[in-house]
């Protein structure tokens, strides 16, 4: 090959990309809009490989049974969102074992510190203050590993993961600063609309499907009616006008959504509601959300019911995966002085 083609080629690599999911039991529209829909666009333009998070998931206790059903259906519904096979590599990570053991490895080359200023480390251990267990605290470290064992240069996430994507930068260049460039620092992608999707019940919070008042959040899931029902009841102001402004904060987040799923600016979406309601708007809202929603429900509804093809492609992405990954924890622990095998 001419030396000509060779730099084509290099220059022409497209940029890859790396991002994961936990399969929590209910991916929220919080998920969907802040991540999950940018995945689906990154497709066609990056290198993209994408994972089901289930190792992350047992830093909160699961039960077996519901646990298993809940990795395969979020393998089914990241399908459903548009995730496809043959563009991007998709992947179970407790598939993959390259994950837990650079995670390992990882950990050595990571602070108590560092660890401990993890704003969602000291929430989720006052959420679950009896189990506060090790794999909580250095969850940040497999999160780095995740990223670090694909070369990956962006990260897609919304607005809550981005202290975690600064320290895998700062884990991936302290390993490359003591042994020589091993990792590619990657860098966050974090879109323009629905990177912070706020609860519909206290909207200076995220929405999360974690918290107890079940009208806080819409999930990808739920019915039609549910959907309606939870905007309906969505807390707003007595301003009883449909514009972005300070102390708006349900408004805010309501044009918010409205927006990253029309497509329209908020000044576009405030002079279509000029002089209606909230009532009103509020209704529209639920009605561009289910109109979103209701597509991705129905292929849902096929692929979950589809348990060979969902195992020949979580299958196929692993033995990808792995073979991606082994290269990279195999440089990092020949750096490292360990034995080759
Ligand atoms: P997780 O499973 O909590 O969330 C998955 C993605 O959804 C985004 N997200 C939101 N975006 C906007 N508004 C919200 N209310 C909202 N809630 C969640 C998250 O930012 C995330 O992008 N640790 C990760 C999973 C993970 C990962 C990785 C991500 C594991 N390894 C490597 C990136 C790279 C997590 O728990 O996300």
């Amino acid at each position: 090959m001419s030396e000509e083609i060779k730099k084509t080629q290099v220059s022409e690599r497209k940029k890859r990309i790396f991002s994961a999911i936990q399969p929590s039991g209910t991916i929220t529209l919080g998920n969907y809009l802040g991540a999950l829909r940018n995945w689906v666009k990154l497709q066609d333009d990056y290198d993209c490989i994408f994972a089901v998070a289930d190792l992350h998931a047992i830093t909160v206790r699961q039960e077996p049974k519901v646990f298993k059903q809940n990795i395969l259906e979020a393998y089914a519904l990241l399908l459903a969102c548009g995730i496809d096979t043959d563009k991007s590599m998709f992947f179970i990570q407790s598939h993959v074992h390259t994950h837990a053991e650079l995670a390992w490895l990882l950990n050595c080359y990571t602070q108590f510190g560092e660890l401990s200023r993890m704003t969602q480390f000291k929430d989720k251990s006052q959420k679950h203050a009896d189990n506060v267990n090790a794999g909580l605290f250095t969850y940040p470290s497999l999160m780095a590993a995740d990223i670090l064992l694909y070369q990956a240069d962006l990260v897609p996430v919304g607005e809550d993961q981005r202290q975690h994507l600064e320290l895998s930068r700062n884990i991936a260049e302290r390993f490359n600063g003591i042994y020589g460039k091993t990792f590619t620092v990657p860098d966050a992608y974090i879109g323009t609309v629905g990177a912070r999707v706020m609860s519909l019940q206290n909207p200076i919070k995220k929405m999360s499907k974690s918290d107890e008042n079940v009208n806080a959040w819409v999930a990808v899931l739920d019915k039609p009616e549910t959907i309606m029902k939870k905007f309906k009841r969505a807390v707003t102001d007595s301003d009883a006008k449909v514009c972005v402004g300070e102390g708006k904060d349900g408004i805010n987040n309501l044009i918010g959504i409205m927006s990253a799923v029309t497509g329209k600016t908020s000044d576009e979406i405030a002079e279509e509601f000029d002089g209606k309601g909230y009532g009103d708007f509020k209704t529209a809202v639920g009605e561009a959300v289910i109109e979103e929603l209701r597509p991705i429900q129905e292929r849902f509804e096929k692929y979950v019911k589809d348990k060979a093809y969902l195992e020949e492609q979580y299958r196929k992405g692993a033995e990808f995966a792995l073979k991606i990954s082994q290269r990279t924890l195999d440089k990092a622990m020949k750096k490292i002085g360990y034995l080759p095998k």
